[in-house]
């Protein structure tokens, strides 16, 4: 189900250290019914490259298992639909034809095309790509790569795209040397590309430990992106930072031979080894402390669900090793969730009705990358005496 690496996906070098182990954990957006198994364990370990600063996993899941039918939607929230209006307009200067690698349900799509880009979007998850193409896009539905990349170029009558987009995609890609043989393939000498990852940096600092799960393969840092990049014909054009997804890199990319001007970048970064030991053990008591105050609340008696079935809520239950007995239920709005369980636990994902109805005491709010708006959103919860409580950076307690 896995394949093991020995080597860094940006250097090549095999100078490699164990940073931060979960041990064995399911996939974290593998929502089984609640009747059903969970299948599919893999080891969470990650390694540092003292060459070039990249994190990586020590394992990659065979990515049909991961994305064949993929769970994950785009989220529709405030605060994402603001993000692409920005993102949109960085991109906007481009103009003509737009890939997206990773396009999801085609949501993204949707704002491109409304400012005049001609759009074709490619993902590997089929049943993510029939909602794209009801979306009147058209998909390719295959993972990216220098093969699929074929694909994407009959997709536009042959034509090289203008602009690529691929918004956490990147550190998803098992195999970034042929990734970039494919951006090769699909652009021309002044095609932008623009990648958006996670940033590790961010990760660090807000201790984000739950950003950790097997989709993501990698934890990318500016230098390793260099590095990596000083092996293909591209260079770093530009880097932005975001606070997206607990804060984001947005890289921009350009062809060697391109005539546009390389642009400072002037973003400081130290990511060392000392300071993954650091974040191991601060992530670590953050784990227990989280524990602690679920098991203390429960024997006062009170009532705890979570907020926020996010890949991230799997990561948090499976290391506190969390059960139906301390979250009654996890509440999400994607109906695609409701009705199955937590991966690698016993607890019921519900709709919003049920969460309202149950007027739990506390909510453990998974989904902390939308916090201002899920707080303005539950005014009525919070009204009535409910608490959330936010495990970002320490665990704070609101409401
Ligand atoms: P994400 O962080 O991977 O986007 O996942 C966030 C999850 O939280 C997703 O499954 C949708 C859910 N969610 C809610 O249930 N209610 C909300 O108000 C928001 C913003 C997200």
């Amino acid at each position: 189900m896995y394949k093991t690496h020995t080597h860094c996906r940006a250097c090549d070098s095999t100078d490699l250290i164990p940073v931060f182990d979960l041990g064995l954990q399911p996939l974290a957006n593998s929502f089984k019914l609640i009747s059903e198994e969970q299948d599919g364990y893999a080891p969470l370990l990650v390694l540092f490259c003292q060459k070039c600063t990249l994190a990586q996993l020590s394992v990659t899941v065979r990515p049909d298992l991961l994305y064949s039918y993929y769970r994950y939607v785009t989220s529709t929230s405030q605060t994402m639909r603001q993000h692409f209006d920005w993102l949109s307009a960085l991109l906007q200067s481009e103009k003509g034809s737009i890939l997206e690698i990773g396009s999801n349900d085609g949501l993204f799509l949707d704002y491109l095309k409304d400012i005049g880009f001609r759009v074709v979007g490619c993902d590997p998850a089929a049943n993510l790509c029939n909602i794209a193409s009801k979306r009147g896009h058209i998909c390719v539905p295959a993972v990216f790569n220098s093969q699929s990349s074929m694909k994407c170029l009959e997709a536009s009558h042959g034509e090289r795209f203008d602009a690529i987009a691929a918004r956490h995609v990147f550190c998803h890609v098992d195999d970034w040397m042929d990734f970039f043989r494919g951006l090769g393939a699909v652009s021309h000498r002044e095609t932008l590309i623009c990648i958006e990852v996670p940033y590790v940096a961010d990760m660090m600092d807000r201790l984000e430990f739950d950003s950790i799960y097997h989709e993501h393969t990698s934890y990318l840092t500016i230098n390793a992106m260099r590095v990596l990049l000083n092996r293909t014909p591209f260079h770093l054009h530009r880097v932005i930072r975001s606070d997206i997804h607990g804060g984001s890199l947005v890289i921009l990319i350009r062809h060697n031979d391109s005539i546009h001007p390389r642009c400072s970048i002037d973003i400081k970064e130290n990511i060392t080894r000392q300071q993954w030991e650091l974040f191991d053990d601060q992530c670590r008591a953050k784990i227990q402390r989280l524990r602690r105050m679920v098991h203390d609340l429960i024997v006062e008696g009170k009532t705890i669900t979570g907020y926020g079935a996010s890949a991230k809520c799997t990561v948090w239950c499976n290391a506190c090793k969390f059960t139906q007995k301390e979250l009654k239920f996890v509440t999400d709005t994607t109906g695609y969730k409701q009705g199955r369980k937590v991966p690698g636990t016993d607890i019921p994902i519900v709709d919003e009705i049920e969460f309202s109805e149950e007027r739990p005491d506390f909510a453990v709010m998974f989904a902390w990358n939308y916090q201002q708006e899920i707080m303005a959103k539950e005014s009525k919860f919070l009204g009535n005496g409910g608490k959330f409580i936010v495990p970002i950076g320490e665990i704070w307690v609101k409401g």
